[in-house]
């Protein structure tokens, strides 16, 4: 992974001023950004709970976890940094002793730092292996996990994770490679495959606003990355972390992510454990857009742990 240079900064945080807003983030404050990346929020909030508070910040990627630190460091030493899945925060916090916590942000998904990394194979637009693990010490990666689905699985990958309507298209596309002995490796060699299978002339390019890999390194993503799991664990979870009048902010990428987020939210309230602040999510800016394509697609809800 490439580091960004010591004077610029680490991300460009989706939504800053209003994460700030909610979470609220105050002197002597114990915070949990449970999807540090490369600190882009969590400088912020280092720099608010000051001189006494503690920033425990927690990522699934190890690489990130030093951009992290060295942005962090120069700010003050308030911060422990954990390279966990945040499903086991539960744990982190028993190690640290710590029972309750001020606030929760979980920004969802890849960061910028991880989609312009070659090496790591999220991004369609470049070439790279398709790994697509965000912790690379474990589990398969997506190249695998296309060599090892049927193509029957595979269009349900395609449909259930990336909401892709011409799934068994793609993955018949895919399995006609397989059959013909290509091995699909790299993610510009998926992109041509989903490409090739979606294209339709004229409608096509009218209809579809996204890039037609999309969905399907989408879909490819959430599944090697089990990330709903890890999600809907967690927010079940959240609530027992929090101390009353601390929020829990979630930043999420797309519709599946923030249904799981809606009806944890919804579930919290039924149970007379939170407050919803946030009825309707809130979008960025039409100038964060412009200055920030990859925030287009945010949206943000927050609640309050009564
Ligand atoms: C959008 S980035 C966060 C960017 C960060 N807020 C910033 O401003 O720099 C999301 C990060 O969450 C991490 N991540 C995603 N799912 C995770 C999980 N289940 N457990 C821990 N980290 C996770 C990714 O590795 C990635 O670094």
């Amino acid at each position: 992974m490439i580091f960004p240079d010591d004077d610029l900064s680490p991300h460009r945080p989706v939504m800053l001023d209003e994460v700030m807003d909610f979470i609220k983030p105050g002197k002597g404050d114990i915070i949990v950004d449970a999807t540090i990346g490369a600190g882009g929020h969590s400088c912020e909030i280092l720099k608010r709970i000051q001189p006494d508070g503690l920033l425990i910040g927690i990522d699934k990627d190890a690489e990130i976890l030093k951009i992290a630190g060295k942005f962090l460091s120069k700010i003050s030493d308030n911060y422990k940094l954990y390279q966990a899945d945040f499903v086991n925060l539960g744990c982190i916090l028993e190690k640290l002793k710590i029972s309750k916590v001020n606030g929760i942000l979980l920004d969802l998904g890849v960061s910028s730092l991880q989609l312009d990394s070659l090496d790591r194979g999220f991004s369609f637009s470049k070439e790279g292996p398709l790994d697509m693990r965000m912790d690379r010490t474990q589990g398969i990666t997506a190249e695998d996990l296309l060599k090892r689905l049927s193509e029957r699985e595979m269009a349900d990958v395609f449909w259930k994770y990336g909401e892709e309507r011409k799934s068994r298209r793609v993955a018949r596309v895919i399995m006609q490679e397989r059959k013909r002995g290509v091995s699909i490796k790299t993610t510009t060699q998926l992109a041509k495959i989903a490409e090739k299978a979606l294209y339709v002339p004229g409608k096509y390019s009218k209809k579809r606003k996204i890039h037609p890999a999309t969905r399907v390194f989408q879909a490819l993503r959430i599944v090697v990355n089990d990330e709903l799991k890890s999600l809907e664990q967690f927010l079940n979870d959240a609530c027992g972390f929090m101390t009353g009048g601390s929020r829990i902010v979630v930043l999420s990428f797309h519709s599946l992510e923030d249904r799981l987020v809606k009806r944890a939210f919804r579930e919290g309230k039924n149970r007379s454990l939170l407050e919803i602040l946030t009825k309707k999510p809130l979008i960025p800016l039409d100038s964060e857009i412009i200055e920030n394509v990859r925030s287009r697609s945010a949206k943000l809800r927050a609640a309050e742990r009564i």
